[in-house]
């Protein structure tokens, strides 16, 4: 039970069918159980392991609020280290990323392994045989699991990684499978931005396909001298054409028994086939022109994965979304090279991402507006609804649990409320 706006109310009583209570973004108790219940619980998206190729590299990462360390250890084996010394809590890595022998803490020099475990401090002569050693080592988070090398911790108990995923599966096969060699590389790009407003807000957001008609339409006029090229990436070809609400409706959206939701069908209104260009070429030539065809024209553009990450694998990219405090949102993402597929590829990703998803982005500058008049509304809301109504006598599901709608509808969102509902429901582990 949390007291809300002055009453006690259970978390189940925030979220009906069709809306959802103000207090859910501005609730600063339940962004504290959202944090234990959701992202302690659920696969959270850390990275890839090209970012940590060699013994001894690592960079860090979030899970829910905590900093984490990952790392590739002397094993070669990828370890998930909590970021805080077992001394007195000091935050013992503040590199984004390196590589070392092992981690020293910046307060009293406590030295740990690249497993996490405690080596040695100065002085040590003072700590006795009362002193545990074995449980003064950094904390390791006890479930890593790999997924075409993408790297997912959680702290469980987890469900099986690949039952957890479910259809969104796909959108890490989709980016491996675009590079002749099936392998990514790091590219040293990662964009970091931060908003002010609620995690849920930023995750609804990226798979609405109405809102850039309002909220980009001044990004989709400078799109629009573009409208007859067809050699542009479909995503601008899209912008530049200016689709009605109606067309958006044909796409169709999927949501998953996870939260996880994709729209697929939307770069086909651009009508847009990929072109039989070098990557085609190169991509045909290892593994057949259907399987190349196949791949290319997958039209998927953004993936959700609740509750931490959004994938385009057309553009080889993740964002990783990490709640800071029920009013703030850090946003980074990561853009990574297709091994052996011609350099335009990846320029045209990082043209993409710095025009999507960058600070000096044209359209997640509107992002942060709409962003904050919501939450500086929701705050002064009292006992307010927001709706989540749109197209909601439509949802329907197939046979594996997936709710299907309208590329518009809002039922991904009424999805992830539900799953959100089980996980602050679910007994404590
Ligand atoms: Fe890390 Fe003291 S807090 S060594």
């Amino acid at each position: 039970m949390l007291p809300i706006n002055g009453n006690t109310r259970d978390h189940r009583d925030l979220v009906r069918n069709d809306e959802v209570h103000c207090s859910v973004y501005t609730d600063g108790q339940l962004f504290d159980r959202e944090i234990s219940d959701i992202f302690q619980r659920a696969w959270i998206l850390l990275g890839h392991e090209c970012q940590v190729p060699e013994r001894g590299d690592h960079m860090l990462g979030r899970i829910g609020t905590r900093s984490v360390i990952i790392v590739r250890d002397d094993t070669g084996v990828i370890r998930v280290l909590e970021n805080r010394c077992a001394h007195r809590g000091a935050t013992v890595c503040s590199e984004r990323r390196g590589n070392s022998k092992r981690f020293t803490c910046p307060y009293h020099a406590w030295t740990f392994a690249l497993d996490g475990s405690l080596m040695g401090m100065p002085l040590k002569k003072e700590y006795r045989e009362s002193f545990d050693y074995g449980t003064h080592g950094l904390k390791i988070v006890p479930h890593v699991e790999l997924y075409r090398g993408f790297i997912f911790a959680s702290y469980g108990p987890p469900a099986n990684l690949e039952e957890f995923l479910g259809a969104a599966r796909f959108c890490f096969d989709d980016m491996v499978d675009r590079s002749p060699e099936q392998k990514l590389e790091m590219v040293q790009t990662d964009l970091r931005y931060i908003v002010k407003a609620n995690w849920k807000m930023v995750l609804e957001n990226l798979n609405d396909s109405l809102h850039p008609l309002a909220a980009h339409a001044s990004a989709l006029a400078a799109f629009k001298p573009l409208k007859n090229r067809t050699d542009i990436n479909p995503v601008y070809r899209l912008a530049a054409n200016s689709p009605s609400p109606e067309m958006l409706q044909k796409p169709q959206s999927v949501a998953t028994p996870y939260g996880h939701s994709y729209i697929e069908g939307l770069l086909r209104l651009a009508n847009v086939k990929a072109p039989r260009d070098e990557h085609f070429q190169v991509l045909a030539a290892r593994r057949g022109e259907e399987e190349a065809e196949r791949i290319l024209n997958g039209d998927v553009h953004v993936t959700l994965l609740y509750p931490s990450a959004t994938i385009n694998s057309r553009m080889q990219t993740i964002r990783l979304i990490r709640p800071i405090s029920v009013d703030e949102t850090e946003v980074v993402s990561y853009v990574f090279k297709l091994v052996d597929a011609p350099e335009k590829v990846l320029t045209s990703a990082l043209d993409y991402v710095w025009i999507s998803s960058s600070p000096a982005s044209i359209v997640v500058v509107d992002d942060f507006e709409v962003y904050e008049r919501c939450q500086e509304s929701y705050k002064r809301a009292g006992d307010a609804w927001c709706s989540v109504h749109r197209a909601v006598e439509e949802d329907s599901s197939d046979e594996h649990g997936n709710l299907i709608a309208s590329g518009t509808s809002e039922g991904y969102i009424r999805n992830q409320y539900r799953v959100w509902s089980r996980y602050l429901g679910a007994e404590p582990s």
